[in-house]
């Protein structure tokens, strides 16, 4: 060895720390990067008995912006205590273009950045890491470990993907010999879809109601075809911090060209909370999904949509003050819990949407996070008789769901009866299909 090589032989090895508690970044194999032999001695790299694979539960493919769980089995016949590094690059650029994100699965895996920190990363040091934590060694553990790691793609098609693997087959002798290296790649290719999202005509409707009436800052319900590739509701890690997500999956909508927040998406129907508006009168809705968006469908605003949430399209969503479930027994052929009709005299809790603006204000993007009262007037009739409103507001913890506290007039006789809410100058809509009731003395 020259001087000069052993000088860089050790700033390298100042510079790089790998240990049990995880490698340092950069030690994958792909281009820009180099391999765990930088300091592990054994068997040259791939030259041992064992192997490191990626594994992706639909083969080869991602769906823009559909997480899947990624799985890299290290493999070694003759050795018991296992390290591994996964980095996922952009064909388009493969030193240096990150491509989606990473998060561990569980806790045998962490994901550090570019500079060694955990992520999240910075944009100036954008590429991740999978790594093992000291406990996904596994010491004693023999033949194989498999370390999960879930992969988000890019949001949009980003052309081909390469994950990049090295792993570490160790002997369990806390040091660097005696270990086997092994790399891999797995060249992804993003799944076909050259199926635009199409809103059903009509398909535009208000989220309890699924009448046309919709109002800004309400519920939301989109009917279609192509709308998402997954079908999923948001998550309580994508509510953190109380602000709702304006896309899931690479699925948003806009309404009037704003940003709707995306609660729910599938194949054929999308559910989201309208965005603060001040238009009235008919707007243009648009779903972008895998980097396509739509041709526009139009609906019409009205500063409010009074309508009720149901269980099953006909009985209204309903609590007793004790907070069980109101409605003929055995409405629900089976749990979610029991229900039991109102009664003359009681004050029930109904759900509505649409009921337009509070006297706290409460962010369209936002749960709920404190009693926010209907400014305008809302009545309330039950079976044709006017019904005392004790109470009409959002309440924390959810998004947009107004709760409407109503005294079931105490003279209504037994059986099912149509409920109407009024406020704004607008009236919740009664069919023979919705929305009612069951009343028993
Ligand atoms: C800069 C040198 C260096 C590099 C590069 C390095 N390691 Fe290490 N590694 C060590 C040293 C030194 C140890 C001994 C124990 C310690 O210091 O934690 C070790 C220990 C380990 C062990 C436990 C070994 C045993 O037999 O008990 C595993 C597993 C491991 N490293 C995985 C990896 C993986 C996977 C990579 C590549 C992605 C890697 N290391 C790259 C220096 C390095």
């Amino acid at each position: 060895m020259t001087v000069l090589a052993f000088i860089a032989a050790l700033l390298l090895s100042q510079v790089l720390r790998a240990d049990v508690n995880g490698a340092d970044p950069r030690l994958t194999g792909a281009p820009g990067d180099q391999v765990c032999t930088q300091c592990h001695l054994g068997a040259a790299v791939n030259a041992g008995a064992g192997s490191v694979k990626i594994s992706l539960p639909g083969g080869a493919t991602y769906v823009p912006g559909v997480k899947q769980r990624i799985t890299v089995t290290v493999a070694d016949p003759a050795q018991r205590r296992w390290g591994f590094e996964l980095t996922a690059r952009l064909n388009s650029n493969l030193s240096g273009g990150q491509a989606g994100s990473f998060a561990a699965a569980d806790s045998n895996a962490q994901i550090i950045c570019a500079t060694g920190r955990a992520a999240p990363c910075s944009s100036a040091a954008v590429l991740q890491f999978a790594t093992h934590t000291l406990s996904g060694t596994r010491a004693g553990t023999t033949g194989s470990v498999d370390f999960l790691i879930d992969w988000t793609p890019p949001a949009t098609d980003a052309g081909k993907i390469t994950l990049y693997a090295a792993g570490n087959a160790a002997n369990g002798n806390n040091a660097n010999s005696g270990d086997n290296i092994y790399t891999t790649n797995l060249e992804v290719t993003p799944a076909v879809t050259t199926n635009t999202p199409a809103i059903s005509s009509g398909g535009v409707v208000n989220a309890a109601s699924y009448q046309p009436a919709i109002s800004a800052s309400s519920w939301v319900t989109i009917a279609g075809t192509n709308l998402s590739a997954s079908t999923r509701s948001w998550t309580a890690e994508e509510l953190a911090g109380g602000t709702l997500p304006t896309s899931l999956d690479g699925v948003s909508v806009t309404i009037n060209n704003k940003p709707a927040y995306v609660q729910y998406i599938s194949p054929t129907q999308i559910n989201v909370v309208a965005p603060a508006d001040d238009s009235i009168g008919p707007v243009e809705v648009r779903v972008t999904s895998n980097g396509q968006t739509g041709a526009a469908a139009t609906a019409t605003i009205g500063k409010v949509a009074p309508s009720f949430f149901t269980f099953d399209g006909k009985y209204l969503a309903a609590t007793h003050a004790d907070n069980t479930w109101l409605g003929r027994t055995g409405l629900f052929a089976s749990a979610p819990s029991s229900t039991t009709p109102a009664k003359p005299g009681e004050t029930i809790v109904l759900y509505a949407n649409g009921l337009g603006a509070t006297d706290t204000t409460v962010a369209a993007n936002k749960l709920t996070d404190a009693i926010a009262r209907v400014v305008d007037n809302v009545t309330v009739t039950i079976g044709g008789q006017p019904a005392t409103v004790a109470f009409a507001g959002l309440v924390p913890p959810f998004a947009r769901t107004y709760q409407v506290n109503v005294q079931v007039p105490a003279s209504l006789a037994g059986g099912d009866h149509a409920v109407v809410i009024q406020t704004g100058g607008a009236s919740s809509p009664v069919t023979a299909s919705c929305c009612y009731i069951t009343v028993q003395q």
